[in-house]
């Protein structure tokens, strides 16, 4: 009998959720034309920033270049050192690159899946021993979950870095009383389809209290504009967010928390029924989860035979992510710290990602925690 498979992240039961609601907000933006820097665009940035308690926020294109914006904006520039985990996505890191800066590979807790902070310590004597000056941090709050800010913030301030937080999994997440989006100088987030908070293309937005930094980035996003539109007073980009995304993720943002509540309850179940048969992902003292992904890690010898294993019951998986960016071509030469970091090369072969969404029925739960404890049993 064929088995019909579950989806990894079911966008459609969502819309179906929404009802007619994007497709009444995308007739609304047909109607008024305004499709660059129309007033949805403004809307988001004010619901954005009541949302999350950020002073200023800031759609843009995409989340790569979120963090760009803000890099582009302190000036990151040749000899400067800026540290980032390397168990992430790649575009942690890539932003770095465009500015002719450094990035220097920070190891993660196998736990949180976040920068180890005694990582980053090493990381910037690793950079001092290479003639580079350290500049700042871009802490990554990987699966949803907010990076150690606690430990973390001590090490900027004491080496006098600025710290980044790329929050492209975590937006909706909190950090003990801190909400994401308010913590460290600024704060990038993707709004990519399969994110907590998605559009339906590219998107992404940056949070910050510091009014220059904001008033920077605001001329950066459009060319380097100033007072005059055709004086552009600094080298910029063409990094607006368009009105039709803006418009479907103001109808998202409205059941967001409603998502992120039923998110955590597939979580603790997921946590509840495979504690004893993988290590189970844990959240730290105080903080919150949007569980972007949903992680287990196994022992790299049964990873293969669990995937396919699945894949046979109709279970999708994903390896999020199967090479730390410090091993990957475009990457491999620059520093790491210390000695290397064992961690995400040890992790990156025992972890792997089952569907987790804000529409998973009981009956779904059931069936992939069976055939997951049926697997690993
Ligand atoms: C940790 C992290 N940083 C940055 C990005 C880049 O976001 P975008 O795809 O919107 O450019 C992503 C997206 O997957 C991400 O997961």
């Amino acid at each position: 009998m064929m088995i019909e498979p579950l989806p990894f992240i079911d966008l459609a039961q969502q819309r179906q959720h929404l009802g007619d609601s994007i497709d009444r907000a995308i007739q609304r933006v047909l109607a008024h034309g305004n499709y660059i820097m129309g007033p949805e665009v403004r809307e988001l940035e004010h619901s954005l920033s009541r949302f999350c308690g950020a002073k200023h926020a800031l759609t843009c294109s995409n989340g790569t270049d979120a963090l760009g914006l803000v890099l582009m904006a302190l000036g990151v520039k040749a000899g400067d050192a800026v540290f980032c985990p390397s168990f992430t996505f790649a575009a942690s890191a890539e932003t770095i690159v465009w500015f002719g800066a450094t990035p220097v590979f920070v190891d993660v807790d196998a736990n949180s899946f976040n920068m180890d902070p005694d990582s980053l310590e090493a990381a910037i004597r690793t950079a001092k021993a290479e003639d580079l000056k350290p500049t700042g941090v871009i802490a990554v709050d990987l699966f949803g979950q907010p990076a150690d800010y606690d430990r973390i913030e001590p090490v900027c301030a004491a080496h006098r870095l600025w710290l980044l937080s790329d929050a492209a999994q975590s937006f909706g997440a909190a950090y003990k009383d801190r909400k994401v989006g308010t913590i460290g100088i600024a704060t990038a987030t993707s709004f990519y389809p399969a994110k907590p908070l998605g559009c339906y293309g590219d998107g992404g937005a940056v949070f910050t209290d510091d009014d220059d930094l904001a008033a920077l980035l605001t001329s950066l996003r459009v060319h380097g504009q100033g007072t005059d539109k055709y004086d552009n007073v600094r080298i910029g980009l063409n990094g607006r967010l368009d009105t039709l995304q803006a418009a479907i993720l103001l109808e998202k943002l409205r059941i967001f928390p409603e998502e992120i509540e039923r998110r955590n309850r597939v979580a603790e179940r997921y946590n509840a029924a495979f504690e004893g048969v993988a290590r189970v992902p844990r959240l730290s003292d105080g903080a919150t989860s949007v569980w972007a992904q949903y992680t287990i890690a196994v022992p790299p010898a049964r990873r293969n035979a669990l995937a396919a294993g699945l894949k046979q019951s109709g279970i999708p998986t994903a390896i999020y992510y199967p090479l730390p960016v410090h091993r990957q071509t475009a990457y491999r030469a620059f520093p790491v710290a210390g000695n290397g970091l064992p961690v995400s090369e040890r992790i990156a072969d025992e972890v792997i990602s089952l569907p987790m969404h804000a529409y998973l029925e009981a009956h779904e739960q059931d069936r992939i925690i069976d055939a997951v404890i049926t697997e690993l049993g």
